[in-house]
Protein backbone atom coordinates (compact mmCIF):
# COMPACT_ATOMS: atom_id res chain seq x y z
CA UNK A 1 0.00 0.00 0.00
CA UNK A 2 1.42 3.55 -1.22
CA UNK A 3 1.88 5.82 1.86
CA UNK A 4 -0.84 8.04 1.36
CA UNK A 5 -3.21 5.59 0.99
CA UNK A 6 -1.57 4.28 4.59
CA UNK A 7 -2.27 7.28 5.82
CA UNK A 8 -5.89 7.87 4.73
CA UNK A 9 -6.49 4.21 6.45
CA UNK A 10 -5.18 5.48 9.17
CA UNK A 11 -7.26 8.82 9.52
CA UNK A 12 -10.26 6.59 8.49
CA UNK A 13 -9.64 4.09 11.55
CA UNK A 14 -9.09 6.63 14.01
CA UNK A 15 -12.38 8.60 13.12
CA UNK A 16 -14.25 5.66 13.66
CA UNK A 17 -12.84 4.99 17.06
CA UNK A 18 -13.12 8.25 17.81
CA UNK A 19 -16.65 8.60 16.92
CA UNK A 20 -16.95 4.60 18.93
CA UNK A 21 -15.61 6.17 21.83
CA UNK A 22 -18.24 9.35 21.58
CA UNK A 23 -21.47 7.03 21.61
CA UNK A 24 -19.87 4.71 24.10
CA UNK A 25 -19.19 8.13 26.40
CA UNK A 26 -23.04 9.79 25.55
CA UNK A 27 -24.29 6.55 26.81
CA UNK A 28 -22.93 6.33 30.03
CA UNK A 29 -23.53 9.95 30.47
CA UNK A 30 -27.13 9.12 29.91
CA UNK A 31 -27.72 6.30 32.50
CA UNK A 32 -25.64 8.45 34.89
CA UNK A 33 -27.83 11.11 34.89
CA UNK A 34 -30.52 8.48 34.88
CA UNK A 35 -29.45 7.76 37.96
CA UNK A 36 -27.28 4.57 37.29
CA UNK A 37 -24.21 4.85 39.07
CA UNK A 38 -22.42 1.39 38.23
CA UNK A 39 -21.10 0.63 35.16
CA UNK A 40 -23.79 -1.70 33.07
CA UNK A 41 -21.90 -4.41 31.41
CA UNK A 42 -23.23 -6.71 28.40
CA UNK A 43 -24.01 -10.34 30.42
CA UNK A 44 -21.20 -11.50 28.30
CA UNK A 45 -18.48 -9.38 29.35
CA UNK A 46 -20.32 -8.88 32.71
CA UNK A 47 -19.99 -13.22 33.01
CA UNK A 48 -16.37 -13.02 32.42
CA UNK A 49 -15.65 -10.47 34.24
CA UNK A 50 -13.44 -10.81 37.72
CA UNK A 51 -15.39 -10.11 40.76
CA UNK A 52 -12.28 -7.72 42.31
CA UNK A 53 -12.76 -5.80 38.48
CA UNK A 54 -16.67 -5.96 39.27
CA UNK A 55 -16.23 -3.99 42.57
CA UNK A 56 -13.95 -1.17 40.81
CA UNK A 57 -16.52 -0.68 38.24
CA UNK A 58 -19.09 -0.48 41.11
CA UNK A 59 -17.08 2.68 42.94
CA UNK A 60 -19.61 5.55 43.36
CA UNK A 61 -20.09 8.21 40.14
CA UNK A 62 -17.66 10.60 41.11
CA UNK A 63 -19.62 14.36 41.80
CA UNK A 64 -18.75 16.32 38.83
CA UNK A 65 -21.17 14.04 36.47
CA UNK A 66 -24.08 14.18 38.56
CA UNK A 67 -23.90 18.34 38.24
CA UNK A 68 -27.47 17.55 36.58
CA UNK A 69 -28.89 17.06 39.74
CA UNK A 70 -26.94 18.87 42.11
CA UNK A 71 -29.77 21.00 43.35
CA UNK A 72 -31.68 17.61 44.28
CA UNK A 73 -29.90 15.66 46.20
CA UNK A 74 -30.33 17.69 49.54
CA UNK A 75 -32.76 14.97 51.86
CA UNK A 76 -32.88 12.00 49.78
CA UNK A 77 -32.05 9.84 52.57
CA UNK A 78 -34.66 10.87 54.94
CA UNK A 79 -38.19 9.87 55.23
CA UNK A 80 -39.97 13.46 55.43
CA UNK A 81 -43.04 14.22 56.92
CA UNK A 82 -46.41 14.61 54.71
CA UNK A 83 -46.20 18.42 55.39
CA UNK A 84 -42.05 18.40 54.39
CA UNK A 85 -42.82 16.21 51.14
CA UNK A 86 -45.57 18.91 50.25
CA UNK A 87 -43.25 22.05 50.89
CA UNK A 88 -40.32 20.42 48.44
CA UNK A 89 -42.89 19.18 45.97
CA UNK A 90 -43.86 22.72 45.83
CA UNK A 91 -40.28 24.09 45.59
CA UNK A 92 -38.99 21.42 43.06
CA UNK A 93 -42.32 22.23 41.09
CA UNK A 94 -41.25 26.17 41.21
CA UNK A 95 -38.13 25.62 39.70
CA UNK A 96 -39.54 22.76 37.22
CA UNK A 97 -41.73 25.87 35.82
CA UNK A 98 -38.44 27.91 35.05
CA UNK A 99 -37.11 24.70 33.10
CA UNK A 100 -35.42 25.73 29.88
CA UNK A 101 -32.88 23.03 29.65
CA UNK A 102 -34.53 21.52 26.35
CA UNK A 103 -36.17 23.07 23.88
CA UNK A 104 -39.21 21.76 24.67
CA UNK A 105 -39.77 25.05 26.48
CA UNK A 106 -40.18 26.74 23.65
CA UNK A 107 -43.56 25.54 22.81
CA UNK A 108 -44.78 24.63 26.05
CA UNK A 109 -48.21 26.06 27.41
CA UNK A 110 -47.84 25.16 30.91
CA UNK A 111 -45.02 22.54 32.28
CA UNK A 112 -46.93 19.11 33.37
CA UNK A 113 -45.25 19.00 37.47
CA UNK A 114 -47.00 16.12 38.34
CA UNK A 115 -50.57 16.13 40.93
CA UNK A 116 -52.32 13.99 43.71
CA UNK A 117 -51.56 12.39 46.84
CA UNK A 118 -48.18 13.73 47.95
CA UNK A 119 -47.97 11.25 50.32
CA UNK A 120 -49.19 8.21 48.30
CA UNK A 121 -48.57 4.82 48.11
CA UNK A 122 -48.67 4.33 44.50
CA UNK A 123 -47.59 6.60 42.05
CA UNK A 124 -48.11 6.19 38.20
CA UNK A 125 -45.56 7.31 35.50
CA UNK A 126 -46.89 8.15 32.06
CA UNK A 127 -44.94 9.20 29.01
CA UNK A 128 -45.02 13.64 28.46
CA UNK A 129 -47.91 15.25 28.41
CA UNK A 130 -50.36 15.49 25.15
CA UNK A 131 -52.48 18.27 23.93
CA UNK A 132 -54.88 18.86 26.83
CA UNK A 133 -52.46 18.09 29.49
CA UNK A 134 -50.26 20.82 28.09
CA UNK A 135 -53.42 23.18 27.56
CA UNK A 136 -54.58 22.27 31.41
CA UNK A 137 -50.52 21.99 33.34
CA UNK A 138 -52.55 18.60 34.80
CA UNK A 139 -50.75 14.79 33.40
CA UNK A 140 -53.56 12.29 32.09
CA UNK A 141 -56.80 14.37 31.50
CA UNK A 142 -57.67 13.85 27.87
CA UNK A 143 -58.97 10.69 26.88
CA UNK A 144 -55.86 8.30 28.22
CA UNK A 145 -56.29 9.85 31.19
CA UNK A 146 -60.30 9.14 31.78
CA UNK A 147 -59.50 5.87 31.04
CA UNK A 148 -56.62 5.64 33.63
CA UNK A 149 -58.92 7.27 36.14
CA UNK A 150 -61.38 4.32 36.07
CA UNK A 151 -58.09 1.80 36.13
CA UNK A 152 -57.20 3.48 39.03
CA UNK A 153 -60.83 3.51 40.59
CA UNK A 154 -61.21 -0.51 39.70
CA UNK A 155 -58.93 -0.92 42.33
CA UNK A 156 -61.10 0.95 44.89
CA UNK A 157 -58.84 4.28 45.13
CA UNK A 158 -59.38 7.62 43.42
CA UNK A 159 -57.46 9.94 41.51
CA UNK A 160 -56.28 11.50 44.51
CA UNK A 161 -55.06 8.77 46.47
CA UNK A 162 -52.33 8.44 43.93
CA UNK A 163 -49.28 10.44 42.73
CA UNK A 164 -49.43 10.67 39.07
CA UNK A 165 -46.46 12.23 37.09
CA UNK A 166 -44.46 11.89 33.57
CA UNK A 167 -41.18 11.35 32.56
CA UNK A 168 -40.84 14.59 30.37
CA UNK A 169 -42.68 17.64 32.15
CA UNK A 170 -43.01 19.29 28.46
CA UNK A 171 -44.97 18.37 25.45
CA UNK A 172 -43.22 17.24 22.70
CA UNK A 173 -44.10 18.65 19.36
CA UNK A 174 -47.07 16.88 17.89
CA UNK A 175 -46.93 14.12 20.60
CA UNK A 176 -43.68 12.76 19.11
CA UNK A 177 -41.20 10.24 21.21
CA UNK A 178 -38.97 11.92 23.38
CA UNK A 179 -35.16 12.05 21.99
CA UNK A 180 -32.17 11.29 24.64
CA UNK A 181 -31.68 14.71 25.29
CA UNK A 182 -34.77 15.63 26.39
CA UNK A 183 -34.73 12.80 28.86
CA UNK A 184 -31.41 13.57 30.68
CA UNK A 185 -32.08 16.70 30.83
CA UNK A 186 -35.96 16.14 32.18
CA UNK A 187 -35.73 12.75 34.26
CA UNK A 188 -33.58 14.52 37.37
CA UNK A 189 -37.40 16.25 37.77
CA UNK A 190 -39.06 12.78 38.13
CA UNK A 191 -36.14 10.99 39.89
CA UNK A 192 -36.30 14.05 42.40
CA UNK A 193 -39.90 13.82 42.65
CA UNK A 194 -39.77 9.98 43.32
CA UNK A 195 -37.08 10.34 46.19
CA UNK A 196 -39.97 13.22 47.99
CA UNK A 197 -42.72 11.06 47.21
CA UNK A 198 -41.40 7.70 48.50
CA UNK A 199 -44.35 5.41 47.35
CA UNK A 200 -44.52 2.35 48.02
CA UNK A 201 -45.03 0.83 44.06
CA UNK A 202 -44.47 2.57 41.04
CA UNK A 203 -46.52 1.69 38.31
CA UNK A 204 -44.63 2.00 34.72
CA UNK A 205 -47.64 3.13 31.95
CA UNK A 206 -46.43 1.75 28.66
CA UNK A 207 -42.90 1.19 26.59
CA UNK A 208 -41.23 4.46 27.61
CA UNK A 209 -41.58 5.20 31.18
CA UNK A 210 -41.18 1.50 31.87
CA UNK A 211 -37.42 1.10 29.48
CA UNK A 212 -36.31 4.68 30.88
CA UNK A 213 -37.20 3.94 34.35
CA UNK A 214 -35.55 0.21 33.85
CA UNK A 215 -32.91 1.06 31.74
CA UNK A 216 -33.86 -1.55 29.11
CA UNK A 217 -34.84 -1.91 25.73
CA UNK A 218 -37.32 -4.88 26.69
CA UNK A 219 -40.70 -4.68 24.77
CA UNK A 220 -43.82 -3.82 27.17
CA UNK A 221 -45.07 -6.82 26.77
CA UNK A 222 -42.23 -8.72 28.16
CA UNK A 223 -41.89 -6.10 30.98
CA UNK A 224 -45.21 -5.76 32.10
CA UNK A 225 -46.98 -7.65 34.88
CA UNK A 226 -43.33 -8.34 36.65
CA UNK A 227 -42.26 -6.63 40.18
CA UNK A 228 -38.43 -4.57 39.61
CA UNK A 229 -36.95 -2.62 41.81
CA UNK A 230 -36.43 1.20 40.75
CA UNK A 231 -33.63 2.16 43.12
CA UNK A 232 -35.49 0.07 45.89
CA UNK A 233 -39.20 0.81 45.00
CA UNK A 234 -41.29 -1.48 43.88
CA UNK A 235 -42.04 -1.39 40.40
CA UNK A 236 -44.18 -2.82 37.80
CA UNK A 237 -45.24 -1.57 34.53
CA UNK A 238 -48.67 -1.91 32.13
CA UNK A 239 -49.88 -0.90 29.12
CA UNK A 240 -50.27 2.90 28.92
CA UNK A 241 -54.00 3.48 28.50
CA UNK A 242 -53.73 5.24 25.32
CA UNK A 243 -52.40 1.69 23.73
CA UNK A 244 -55.27 0.49 25.37
CA UNK A 245 -58.15 2.80 23.25
CA UNK A 246 -56.14 1.23 20.35
CA UNK A 247 -56.12 -2.21 21.60
CA UNK A 248 -59.41 -2.59 23.93
CA UNK A 249 -58.62 -6.67 23.99
CA UNK A 250 -55.78 -5.64 26.31
CA UNK A 251 -57.74 -4.26 29.34
CA UNK A 252 -57.92 -7.66 30.47
CA UNK A 253 -53.70 -7.59 30.85
CA UNK A 254 -54.14 -3.97 32.72
CA UNK A 255 -56.91 -5.56 35.10
CA UNK A 256 -54.71 -8.44 35.74
CA UNK A 257 -51.51 -6.21 36.38
CA UNK A 258 -53.50 -3.66 38.06
CA UNK A 259 -54.53 -6.26 40.57
CA UNK A 260 -50.92 -7.32 41.16
CA UNK A 261 -50.35 -3.72 42.39
CA UNK A 262 -53.73 -4.06 44.60
CA UNK A 263 -52.46 -7.10 46.13
CA UNK A 264 -49.08 -5.76 47.32
CA UNK A 265 -50.69 -2.63 48.80
CA UNK A 266 -52.85 -4.49 50.82
CA UNK A 267 -49.89 -7.03 51.86
N1 LIG B 1 -49.94 10.30 28.04
C1 LIG B 1 -48.96 10.33 28.96
O1 LIG B 1 -48.05 9.51 28.95
N2 LIG B 1 -49.01 11.28 29.89
C2 LIG B 1 -49.99 12.19 29.96
O2 LIG B 1 -49.95 13.01 30.85
C3 LIG B 1 -50.99 12.12 29.00
C4 LIG B 1 -50.96 11.16 28.04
Amino acid sequence: MNPSRQQSKLQEAKAEVLSLLKILSDKVDLERKLGVNYLQLDPIIKNNISQEEEMISQQPVPESVCDNLDTYNEDTKVELSKSEKIEALSKLEEQVKKCTKCELCNNRTNVVFGTGDQDADLMFVGEAPGYYEDEQGEPFVGKAGQLLTKIIESIGLKRSDVYIANILKCRPPDNRNPNANEIVMCSPHLIRQIEIIRPKIICALGTFAAQTLLDTKETIGKLRGKFFEYQSTKFLATYHPAYLLRNPGDKKKVWTDIKKVRDFLQE
